[in-house]
């Protein structure tokens, strides 16, 4: 079993490079090393444009199209709709009840948004818990890592929060200690003692060698089959002090991604109007190229550049190999290029790294019902999980009268 992947993106508007770059093809890369669950974040969407709900209507299935072109494969990536799976809005409600407040208000993307999107009143009650809605979304899948960028670590932080908290507060059967007297009682008695000593040395100083030999004791006896899952999550978390770790505390997957800026040197956005669509006309992509600011001391063609100064430099970073990028370097400084021959290399690799895109897309795009079908089963597949946690939660909770 691979460890599993979670990650979510709102659908906001079509998909553009600064995604594939920033976002998506990590995605793709992730899909053959992890068990991927990616999902159409709508209700998250919703937090912020719950004024523009056609926006989202309209760009729920396109986006799904965008990574399918990108080169998600649904044969092995879990795709599905977050709205699809009211089991997210029960996991979101239990975990409110015992959230404090200032977890949610201390939040920097809180401030920050309501600061920079002044155009929407975002002093809802939804957009202060959308955090806490992520980290269901993360936790009901019980994942391991979560691919996203650094704005959103801190929603993954406050995820383990939560998941900690929990299985502090319902991780704790009545019967607990008779159950984990019973589950040691099934090794060894050298394994049980290496057990209670190193639980005891973690509960002393926090020891995270301690606590990484007794769990590699508990997880031996399980490979072993001496000790069943429920047995061995109890034990792991008997080893921390805790309860049962009925919800998974997921690490942020830090990954390589590169930063493709939009066409005027800012961040890459709609809102901006400086983007090239994933699936732009290969016209439109050539015009919105040729048309970019450059070195703003760059006047006339005789005088020379300066890379560093121009957003034109930040895309042969990402798109150019060394020599082109030398080509560059020694042309601008020099003079001995102009603008629109720097520009040239740039619109063909964007163009070639979009065919693929455009020919995937189309086969997609003739034929609607396949793309249907593929969120239908991802649903299906994730409902099976999602499921199977809430179980676990109602249970820990008390809730399964
Ligand atoms: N909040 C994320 C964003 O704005 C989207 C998202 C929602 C997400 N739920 C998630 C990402 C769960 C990772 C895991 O980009
Ligand atoms: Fe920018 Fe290239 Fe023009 Fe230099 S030559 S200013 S790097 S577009």
């Amino acid at each position: 079993m691979r460890p599993r992947v979670l990650s979510g993106m709102r659908p906001t508007g079509a998909l553009h490079l600064g995604h594939y770059h920033g976002a998506l093809k990590n995605w793709v890369r992730l899909q053959h090393e992890y068990d991927c669950f990616y999902f159409v974040a709508d209700w998250h969407a919703l937090t912020t444009h719950y004024e523009e709900r056609e926006v989202i209507e309209k760009t729920v299935y396109d986006m799904v199209i965008d990574w399918l072109a990108a080169g998600i494969d649904p044969e092995k990536a879990t795709i599905f709709i977050q709205s699809r799976l009211p089991e997210h809005a029960e996991l979101f409600t239990l975990l409110a009840m015992g959230t404090p407040l200032s977890w949610l208000e201390r939040m920097p993307t809180y401030k920050d948004q309501i600061d920079k999107l002044k155009d929407r009143d975002l002093a809802t009650y939804g957009f202060l818990g959308y955090p806490l809605l992520q980290a269901a979304d993360i936790l009901i899948y019980k994942a391991s890592f979560v691919p996203v960028g650094e704005d959103q670590a801190p929603h993954v932080e406050i995820t383990r929060e939560v998941a900690r908290r929990f299985n502090h507060l319902y991780g704790r059967a009545a019967n607990h200690d008779q159950q984990v007297a019973a589950a040691l009682a099934k090794l060894s008695k050298d394994d049980a003692r290496t057990i209670e000593k190193q639980r005891k040395s973690y509960g002393q100083d926090g020891s995270a060698e301690a606590l990484g030999r007794g769990e590699s004791v508990v997880r031996k006896a399980r490979d072993t089959a001496t000790l069943d899952n429920d047995d061995t999550e109890l034990l792991l978390g008997h080893l921390k002090g805790s309860g049962k770790s009925v919800l998974t505390e997921p690490a942020v997957l830090l990954t390589e991604t590169s930063k493709l800026p939009g066409l005027d040197g800012d961040k890459m956005s709609k809102s901006r109007g400086n983007t090239i669509a994933m699936r732009e006309e290969p016209a439109v992509v050539t015009t919105k190229v040729r048309r970019m600011p450059t070195d703003p001391q760059r006047v006339r063609r005789t005088d020379p550049g300066d890379p560093s100064r121009c957003p034109v430099w930040q895309f042969h970073l990402v798109y150019s190999d060394a020599p082109t990028q030398d080509w560059v370097k020694q042309g601008c400084t020099t003079a001995g290029i102009g603008c629109l021959d720097c520009k040239q290399p740039v619109i063909d690799a964007i163009l070639r790294e979009q065919q693929p895109w455009r020919e995937r897309a189309e086969t997609y795009l003739t034929n609607p019902k396949q793309i249907h079908w593929i969120v239908e089963m991802g649903t299906e597949r994730a409902r099976t999980v999602a499921r199977q946690t809430m179980k676990d939660v109602r249970e820990a909770m008390g809730l399964n009268y």
